[in-house]
């Protein structure tokens, strides 16, 4: 019998809801056994609609859970996500052929030196978990054996929850491998959704990133650019898209701020909305700039990945290493109360706020999610002691702390992908507290916004389940040597204080134009550097120029002929009244991404033998061919002996070692400051 749901969510509805959903339960459900376990804490009903008891209903093929306003329904055995009905809508996702579901999780992996592959896992085996009026759990799981070569080496166990009045689902993934099996190099763990494409072209993923988009088939008719997510859409289907580059990278947003993120639906109107209500399962902590939504349509869920960080962010598994997380759980959110997008943002980002108040769930079965009650926090006062800016230490107002897996380096998490990070924002007065911890040995780290290099408590912190570690007022001391003489950019890991360019006006995003904070966000901004400056390079004079307009934010070559680029060199001038006899002057520099290169740092003479300094070659972020404004993070203290400086005019030399045949090659600073030799301060 075919189901259909008759109320109108817009209609004012003076029926209590009880009664409605013992009227609409009754006709359209199958009675329920189980109000027996009735009462465990339900969130409230989506767009108040009425809750009818969960019902699980499961086939050969499929697996069907009904709460009465969505109706989810996956694969069985395998564990996609089929279908979701929702407001008359059978199915509200994507499942053209050949696969014929909408949503996956899938793994990038292989062998060391093997060829890559994205798998996207198969349960093999079926497992009802929950089963009450109030919340069905469902398990689709595979385990690896040694005779499933060419399946990633991990156990899978991909969990489904329904609750009753909630319209949507939760969905989180338990990936495991045992001691000693083979090794193996993973690049990517993700969730992917597949709304519908002949209803979903509005995306929105964030306040103020939100518009209709084009199709996925202009891509295909379209022109592509210098590498293939980049394409000129030549005949799009609506006009209004027409000569605009789509590439999903322009849509980037910081880990942290992935937390709602979905596609709207016109007709009828709805929304489809994944909502991350925490980063601890995500890799790379909080800044890692990570894909969102894009052209498909298609909405992510990213835990780990080589965006804007490269080959140092695959997980490697070595001799046998062991490895468990659980990724998730996310939510998937349907709404469809209103007649304009903003309130249907407006309504999801209050379903948002909700999942990140009930963070961690109380409702998940699995064992290995672990409830609040097993959790532990660490409290404390992040201080900065830089006495050139302060007398005494002072409270280091937002800055952000975290804890992860203990590193050799104080950038170690912006590259850990095996284990939780969990991550807060300090108050004006530099307090911090970190709830919610999975108990283990963390290091805690911590970065200041103004304030240079990255913070790393000296011993190892031990949360155990219900305890605070109470730390007190810890204290940073950053890089210092001398008073400044001079400085550029603000150091806060982003090149977005600098010079952006406009865009080539044959390859814009129109979306962006006119939008100052996303103007990075365009299209081959690396090939504006060499139409600007197409003989001399740049030149700063310190006292004279402004960063915000004669800084380019991305230092990069200079095409010479096709894929032959020249390397470039940038100069800062600046006045010495008097040289300091003795010591070190200190250069401090700040990267906010490199692409495998090594900054020379020349004092002067640029024909001398060797750079005065040289930042070894850094870095596989591509950050530039990927419109960011950073990738990862680097930082040098560099010397620079007294003998090379003169009283009166002197220049830094900024140079990328060598050209190549590439154009994205290059690094973007995030800050240089010029340092005295040591004084008392
Ligand atoms: C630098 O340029 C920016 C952008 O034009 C301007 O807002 C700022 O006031 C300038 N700063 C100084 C010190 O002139
Ligand atoms: C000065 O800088 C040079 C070059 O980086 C370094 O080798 C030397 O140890 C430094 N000297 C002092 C006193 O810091």
């Amino acid at each position: 019998m075919e189901r259909k749901l008759i109320w109108s969510p817009s209609s004012p509805c003076l029926l209590p809801f009880t009664f409605l959903c013992l009227l609409l339960c009754a006709a359209y459900l199958q009675p329920t056994q189980a109000d027996a376990a009735a009462g465990t804490n339900p969130a409230p009903a989506g767009n108040g609609a009425p809750s009818c008891d969960v019902k699980l209903t499961s086939g050969k093929d499929r697996a069907t859970i009904d709460n009465g306003i969505i109706e989810l329904t996956l694969t069985n055995p395998e564990g996609f996500v089929h279908g979701l009905k929702y407001q008359g809508v059978e199915n509200v996702l994507e499942t053209h052929e050949p696969d014929d579901f909408g949503g996956y999780f899938d793994v990038s992996w292989d062998h060391p030196g093997g060829e890559g592959k994205t798998e996207q896992v198969k349960g093999t085996k079926f497992t009802v978990i929950t089963e009450t009026a109030d919340q069905v759990e469902l398990s689709f799981s595979s385990t690896w054996s040694s005779s499933s070569k060419e399946l990633v080496p991990l156990n899978v166990d991909k969990r489904f929850i329904v609750q009753k009045g909630v319209s949507g689902f939760y969905w989180y993934v338990i990936v495991e491998r045992l001691k000693g099996w083979p090794d193996a190099d993973m690049d990517q763990h993700r969730m992917v959704f597949r709304p519908k494409i002949s209803m979903f072209k509005y995306m929105a993923v964030s306040d103020d990133i939100q518009r209709m988009m084009p199709a996925y088939r202009d891509r295909e008719t379209g022109q592509k650019l210098a590498y293939p997510e980049a394409v000129l859409l030549t005949s799009p289907i609506e006009p209004e898209f027409k000569g605009e580059v789509d590439d999903k990278y322009q849509y980037s947003l910081e880990m942290k701020d992935h937390r709602l993120k979905g596609w709207i639906s016109d007709d009828p109107k709805m929304g489809f909305w994944v909502i991350s209500p925490s980063e601890e399962y995500a890799a790379g902590g909080p800044n890692k700039p990570e894909l969102t939504c894009h052209c498909g349509p298609i909405c992510l869920a990213m835990f780990t990945s080589m965006h804007y960080a490269g080959l140092d962010m695959v997980t490697e598994y070595r001799n046998g290493e062991p490895w468990k997380k659980v990724f998730g759980p996310v939510m998937v959110y349907l709404n469809s109360m209103s007649t304009d997008h903003a309130a249907l943002w407006k309504d999801a980002k209050t379903q948002m706020e909700k999942e990140v108040q009930n963070w961690p769930y109380t409702f998940v079965a699995s064992a290995d999610y672990l409830p609040p009650a097993k959790r532990g926090t660490v409290s404390g006062q992040l201080l900065v002691d830089d006495k050139f800016l302060s007398p005494t230490p002072k409270e280091a107002c937002k800055a952000y702390v975290g804890l992860a897996l203990p590193g050799t380096k104080d950038v170690s998490w912006q590259f850990d992908v095996k284990g939780y990070q969990f991550w807060t924002q300090t108050d004006e007065k530099g307090n911090f507290l970190i709830k919610n911890v999975i108990p283990g040995e963390y290091n805690l780290y911590g970065w200041v916004p103004g304030v240079v290099s990255t913070f790393k408590h000296p011993e190892l912190i031990t949360i155990q389940p219900g305890n605070e570690v109470k730390l007190g007022p810890v204290t940073y001391k950053p890089p210092r040597n001398g008073p400044t003489l001079w400085e550029i950019g603000i150091p806060d890991r982003s090149a977005d204080e600098f010079f952006v360019p406009d865009p080539n006006p044959k390859f814009i995003n129109r979306y962006f134009i006119g939008k100052p904070n996303d103007k990075y966000r365009q299209y081959g901004l690396w090939a504006r550097y060499a139409q600007l400056y197409p003989k001399n390079d740049l030149v700063f004079d310190i006292g004279v120029s402004n960063y915000s307009k004669d800084w380019f934010f991305a230092h990069v070559l200079r095409e010479v002929k096709p894929d032959d680029y020249e390397t470039t060199t940038w100069q800062i001038n600046f006045d010495l009244p008097e040289v300091c006899p003795t010591g070190n002057y200190t250069l401090q520099l700040a990267l906010a991404a490199s692409l495998e290169t090594n900054t020379y740092v020349y004092v002067n003479n640029l024909n001398a033998k060797a750079p005065a300094f040289a930042t070894g070659r850094v870095g596989k972020d591509n950050a530039i061919a990927r419109h960011g404004i950073h990738g990862t993070y680097w930082f040098f203290s560099a010397g620079l002996p007294s003998k090379l400086f003169v009283k009166g005019k002197n220049t830094i030399f900024l140079r990328p070692a060598r050209g190549g045949t590439s154009p994205f090659m290059g690094v973007m600073y995030d800050y240089i400051r010029l340092e005295a030799p040591p004084t008392q301060p």
